[in-house]
């Protein structure tokens, strides 16, 4: 039997790594990104693996994952990967109030629309849900007020569900990066002052992290390994949060 596993912002980064590493583990990736060139290429590389293009921002998504599912044939959803996400560096002066409404329809209220529009499948299974949260929502830098925001609600989100999904033995737990060698990460490059140092200076394991490092804790908790773990905040971040 299948084992399905809906995994969002699957085109690229992290999302495309996790649903490779799913495949290898023997799960069956279910991919939901925005572009559909992305998801064409992501499929290719994932045994034709389902796909859906959808903004998660809006709550179209809720109903358009629903229908997403439901037509999958002999479904048996058995974890959901919230890892859609976007950032946008600003000054807590000079963001405007679309900046933080856009980090918290994109991260915060995309996982809400998936997780409802999930529900009942993984009650089914008492499935896993695994929120990819980041180091910035457990301490935040300059100029990353409107996502560190979204990311500490996407680690309150984590532990409310935990506590009450639990009621379903559905497990819900979260990942939260460091710096990881993605295009979010290549566009920080090109945002932040002095990079480079910054860089150097803030990794304790002396490297960011790759896609690779993140799957691997990902695709912990979806599996039996983690059974006893719900409303964990796991930093995978190379030490970062060690220093400062
Ligand atoms: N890389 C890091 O350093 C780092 C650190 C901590 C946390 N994270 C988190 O890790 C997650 C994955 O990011 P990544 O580093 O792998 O970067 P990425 O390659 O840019 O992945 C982000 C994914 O989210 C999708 N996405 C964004 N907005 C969307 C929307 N409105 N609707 C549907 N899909 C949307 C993107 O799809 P399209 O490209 O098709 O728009 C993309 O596939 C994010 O939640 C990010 O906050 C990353």
């Amino acid at each position: 039997m299948n084992k399905h596993v809906l995994v969002t912002g699957a085109g690229s980064g992290i999302g495309l790594e996790v649903s490779k590493k799913l495949l290898a583990d023997g799960y069956t990736p279910l991919l939901v990104g925005r572009s559909l060139e992305k998801l064409e290429a992501a499929s290719k590389q994932l045994k034709n693996a389902l796909y859906l293009s959808c903004d998660l921002s809006t709550p179209l998504a809720f109903e358009e994952i629903k229908e997403f599912i439901a037509d999958v044939s002999d479904l048996n959803l058995v974890g959901l990967v919230n890892n859609a996400g976007a950032i946008e560096y600003s000054s807590f002066e000079d963001a405007d109030f679309k900046n933080f409404d856009f980090h918290f329809k994109t991260n915060v209220m995309s996982a809400i629309y998936c997780t409802k529009a999930s529900l009942n499948e993984l009650k089914k299974t008492k499935g896993s849900i695994v929120n990819i949260s980041s180091t910035l929502g457990l301490k935040p830098i300059e100029n990353t007020s409107g996502y560190s925001v979204s990311k500490s609600a996407m680690n309150c989100l984590t532990q409310s569900l935990a506590l009450e999904l639990s009621h379903y033995k559905i497990r819900v737990n979260a990942v939260c990066p460091g710096i990881v060698n993605t295009p979010i990460h290549k566009e920080t490059q090109s945002q932040l002052e002095n990079w480079s140092d910054t860089l150097k200076d803030a990794q304790p394991l002396g490297r960011v992290g790759e896609p690779k490092d993140v799957a691997s804790a990902v695709n912990f908790f979806i599996s039996e390994s983690s059974s006893w773990a719900t409303g964990t905040l796991l930093p995978i971040d190379g030490g970062i949060l060690l220093n400062g």
